[in-house]
């Protein structure tokens, strides 16, 4: 059996039918898994991944094990994992697995840790923890590139570019059109609301939400609890998106004001200090608050437990927190509440996502010395790729290009 440090290994059947679940809701990654299995294209790679431990992850790293690949999986996230599929991804499926849900942020960088001294040659990342530790502790010899998911690990991967920091090829796979329009769209979108309502069960219908930032996050939890019936208000720093959030019909405002009026508050910014103590103190008795961005950073949780005068864990992943004479409900201690209390984005769209990480990783092998040291997208021809087995697994077929009408659109571009 893989080496591991798991919650209870006995937890393995319960985890094997959810990761079969979502392999019939993942049908681009299953046919990659497919090809991968045909062709070994991972054969003698050790690939150490940070990735939320999901029936869907699980389902990424089966994909790369069927092509050749040796696995090391740790979490992004110490509130994210799934403590049955990460005994059947080390039982079944022989994969070293270092992840236990709710487990300290020390023992949370102990995994990180492990996965990162395994000389990997391919590193997956969320967030850019890995990324970070390997950098910091000089383990990049082997390291042929890197991938990561999410917009928060983009930007710092960029600021490390920038300053020559980086030392070895990322592909930023949340820059995929094929990942950002659907995962962080529909994908954070339902799924936060659906951490919400697993949290709370409140009505949103009749309800004010206020979503802070209007990126591609915001933009989906708005339409969500715009559709449970909510009144909602967008606050935002850029002015563009914030126009584009009024034009959606939504009422936009500062923080400050937004606080007054708040039955739900949500952020999904990427950025820190965006509910500080100033707008708690202004918030009504019974504001229930909820992050989906991905460092726990965006509510000042920390002001929140050291000024409170009771905490009291009243359901799963909701805590009544009395503060300013008046009690605030915090979801999953601020940390992503769509990962932390209910179970992330569903099979569907990560269906995409991880068939961009999948393929991103044998692009990196396959243009091995061809790459600089720099954060690239992903091909466009992959991405189209991936939309195109999408659509035909959903059995949808469209047009295509006449050669006139190639002609026609070229001629146009040349302006004659
Ligand atoms: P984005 O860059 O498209 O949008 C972020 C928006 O927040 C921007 O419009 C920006 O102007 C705005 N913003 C920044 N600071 C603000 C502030 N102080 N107040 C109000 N608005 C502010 O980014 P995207 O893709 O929407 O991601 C947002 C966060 O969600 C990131 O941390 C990302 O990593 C994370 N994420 C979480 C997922 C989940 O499963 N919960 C899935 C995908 C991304």
């Amino acid at each position: 059996m893989a080496n591991y440090k798991i919650k209870d290994i006995n937890l393995a059947p319960a985890g094997k039918k959810k990761i079969k679940w979502a392999r019939s809701r993942m049908k681009v990654l299953a046919l990659l898994g497919d090809e991968f299995e045909r062709g070994k294209p991972f054969k003698g790679i050790r690939i150490s991944a940070s990735l939320h431990v999901t029936t869907e992850t699980a389902n990424l790293m089966i994909a790369l094990k069927r092509g050749g690949a040796e696995l090391y999986l740790a979490p992004s996230n110490p509130l994210s994992t799934q403590d049955d599929v990460a005994a059947s991804l080390v039982k079944d499926y022989g994969i070293s697995v270092f992840a236990v849900r709710g487990e300290s942020n020390e023992s949370y960088y102990e995994n990180i840790k492990e996965v990162a001294h395994k000389k990997p040659h391919i590193i997956l990342d969320d967030g850019g923890d890995l990324t970070n530790y390997v950098h910091k502790e000089g383990l990049y010899d082997t390291i042929i590139g890197g991938t990561e998911e999410t917009t928060t690990g983009v930007i710092r991967l960029r600021a490390m570019e920038k300053e020559g920091y980086l030392k070895f090829p990322v592909i930023a796979v949340n820059d995929s059109r094929t990942k950002f329009l659907f995962d962080n769209r529909y994908g954070t979108g339902q799924s936060t609301m659906d951490g919400i309502l697993r949290a709370t069960n409140v009505l949103i219908a009749g309800k004010t939400v206020v979503v802070a930032g209007y990126g591609w996050c915001g933009r989906g939890v708005v339409m969500r609890a715009r559709g449970l019936g909510a009144r909602v208000i967008v606050t935002e720093i850029d002015p563009v998106k914030a126009l584009e959030a009024y034009m959606d019909g939504n009422t936009v405002m500062k923080m400050d004001e937004a606080s007054l009026y708040g039955d739900v508050f949500v952020t999904v910014t990427g950025n820190k200090d965006v509910i500080t103590l100033r707008h708690i103190k202004k918030m009504k008795d019974g504001a229930i608050l909820a992050n989906s961005g991905h460092f726990d950073v965006e509510i000042d949780v920390k002001g929140l437990y050291d000024n409170a005068s009771e905490v009291e864990e009243i359901r799963p992943n909701l805590e009544r927190i009395r503060i300013f004479d008046k009690d605030i409900y915090l979801i999953a201690q601020g940390r992503l509440c769509n990962l932390g209390a209910a179970e992330g984005h569903p099979s569907e769209v990560m269906d995409m996502s991880f068939a961009n990480q999948a393929l991103a990783a044998k692009f990196l092998l396959d243009n091995r010395g061809h790459l600089q040291n720099r954060v690239y997208n992903i091909p466009e021809e992959i991405d189209t790729y991936i939309a195109e087995a999408k659509l035909k697994t959903l059995g949808v077929e469209i047009d295509s290009l006449t050669e006139e009408q190639k002609r026609y659109l070229s001629t146009w571009k040349e302006g004659t």
